[in-house]
């Protein structure tokens, strides 16, 4: 009884404890970052040494690579840059991700098999991402990566397809670094197959708070003053009008797919996500690091002199320092644009009103999607154990998508090598830096569906701050590297 009684108190103190280091990684340090900030609000310009406590976080972390990461990544770099993996021959991830653009494109929205409605995010220092997507549809960048390639607007391959491609040009490469190709796999290979996704359909409750937060005076007027009692074929009508919830039917190549036995669609998805986990072995190691800015700050932290101007340089002078001064202090732009990589893994509605139909709910579809994600970290392919403790993959059983805070918010995307990575925002409406700062600056848009975030407000600054702060964001660009070679 004794023992039983005994053991069970130790199973819980070990539940707190272990919980407390949960919290801790999770509160303290934004807590801390928070003190900090809430000093620095206010018109009082920082002084240097409050500076220097927040800029310590803002020294780069390298990514952890191991040998296997090496060996994959050598295959991941080949597939990243192969047109042969695309229905008309002409499309790899580099066509939308190029090197020399800090991995983007310099276009409005993607170009793919279709004209796409988002604009491509750069890929650089994407290790430190929890989420992939400006929704944050998928969780990993392995999983990430099997998107495009069967996405009929962007690669368009099924992975049938993708199969037959690596048993015809790259056979001893998986087969080197996974073993030998399934053999009942190859014998039943059908010539193109590949599951439907499932797209997931927004709740009544989302559409209805959609709607009603939607800055549409016609649809409004269509509701009429009365929300409350939305019909439900009202909801039904606009359902339809978000993006991406047209329903699917099955079609040919789904037909093929689950034509396969299940051994074999196993083996199939299996081979998929082995192709992966090599773009993700090759992507991590792809990072930009090296910037005036962190020429700066490693300058300034390992020195004992803690007067910020001995540590200038030609390229990071008084006004960049006068622009990160702002950053952290009159633009609050760090609550979101945090730590080394300038961003917080989170989801924000910034304001932007609404560019094209259809209207985009952004995180909402976003959690939707990735909690049905086959390949998400909980799935039977990518589960291993690094990648069910992560912050992400804690998180998922949680996600909320009717949260109103969910609808029409977008990833925080990086802020490294911005001043390369134009034009801006999810769907690229801001054509230039300038343009982006006077959004903060004026903050007089409102958010197409769903609430612009409260804490965000005008910032005034005059012409001189803002054009010190873009001085700064452009002190954040670098050379890219590529860690794996
Ligand atoms: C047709 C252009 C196009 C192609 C081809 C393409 N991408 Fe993308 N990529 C995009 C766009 C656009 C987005 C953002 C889409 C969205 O958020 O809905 C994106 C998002 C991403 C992201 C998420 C970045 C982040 O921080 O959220 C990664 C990683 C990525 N792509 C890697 C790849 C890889 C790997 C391939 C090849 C297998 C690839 N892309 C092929 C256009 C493309
Ligand atoms: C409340 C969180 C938040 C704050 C505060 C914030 N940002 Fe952002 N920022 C975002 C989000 C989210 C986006 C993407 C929005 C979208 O496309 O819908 C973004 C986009 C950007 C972009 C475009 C980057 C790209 O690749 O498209 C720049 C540049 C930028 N922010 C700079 C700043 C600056 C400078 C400040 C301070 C004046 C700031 N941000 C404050 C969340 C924030």
């Amino acid at each position: 009884m004794i023992s039983k009684k005994l053991s069970l108190t130790l199973f819980l103190w070990i539940l707190i404890v272990l919980g407390m280091v949960g919290i801790r990684r999770y509160i303290m340090i934004p807590k801390e970052q928070a003190r900090l900030l809430r000093d620095a609000m206010g018109n009082k310009p920082l002084a240097d040494n409050e500076l220097r406590k927040l800029a310590q976080f803002f020294v780069f972390q390298d990514p952890e690579l191991t040998p296997r990461d090496r060996e994959l990544a050598h295959w991941g770099r080949k597939l990243f840059f192969e047109t042969g993996l695309s229905k008309n021959g002409k499309i790899s991830c580099a066509t939308c991700h190029k090197p020399e653009l800090s991995f983007t494109d310099g276009k409005t929205t993607a170009q793919g098999l279709t004209q796409r409605d988002r604009n491509t995010p750069t890929i650089i220092n994407s290790f430190s991402s929890f989420w992939f997507y400006w929704d944050g549809r998928t969780d990993s960048l392995a999983a990430q990566s099997l998107n495009p390639i069967e996405d009929e607007g962007e690669q368009g391959l099924t992975r049938s397809e993708l199969a037959f491609w690596i048993l015809n040009n790259s056979r001893s490469d998986y087969e080197n670094l996974f073993g030998p190709f399934p053999k009942i796999l190859e014998k039943a290979l059908p010539f193109k197959a590949r599951p439907l996704r499932e797209r997931p359909q927004f709740s009544d409750g989302v559409v209805r708070n959609t709607m009603v937060s939607a800055d549409n005076p016609k649809l409004l007027s269509e509701i009429g003053s009365n929300e409350l009692t939305l019909s439900p074929q009202q909801i039904r009508q606009f359902r339809q009008k978000l993006r991406n919830q047209s329903p699917q039917k099955g079609d040919v190549l789904s037909v093929n797919y689950w034509r396969m036995n299940r051994e074999q669609r196993f083996e199939l998805d299996r081979v998929f996500s082995n192709v992966g986990l090599a773009f993700e072995a090759f992507e991590k190691g792809i990072v930009a690091r090296d910037s005036a800015f962190d020429q700066f700050i490693r300058r300034w932290m390992q020195s004992s002199n803690p007067d910020p101007r001995v540590h200038f340089s030609e390229k990071f002078n008084f006004s960049e320092f006068l622009g990160f001064q702002i950053f952290l202090g009159k633009g609050a732009c760090h609550v979101c644009h945090s730590g080394p990589y300038f961003k917080d893994n989170q989801f924000h509605n910034i304001g932007l009103p609404q560019s094209q139909a259809p209207f985009d709910l952004g995180r909402s579809l976003g959690v939707l999607t990735v909690k049905k994600d086959r390949f998400n970290c909980q799935g039977i392919f990518l589960k291993d154990s690094s990648r069910q403790k992560s912050e992400s993959c804690r998180d998922l059983n949680f996600l909320d998508s009717e949260t109103p805070e969910a609808i029409g918010s977008f990833k925080t995307p990086t802020l490294r090598n911005v001043a390369e990575t134009a034009p801006y925002m999810r769907d690229g409406r801001l054509k230039t830096l300038r343009e982006v700062l006077e959004h903060y600056n004026k903050m007089e848009t409102h958010s197409g569906v769903g609430f612009r975030e409260e804490t965000l407000k005008p910032l005034n600054l005059s012409e001189h701050e803002i054009a010190a702060l873009e001085d700064f964001l452009r002190s954040l660009s670098s050379r890219v590297e590529d860690l794996n070679l």
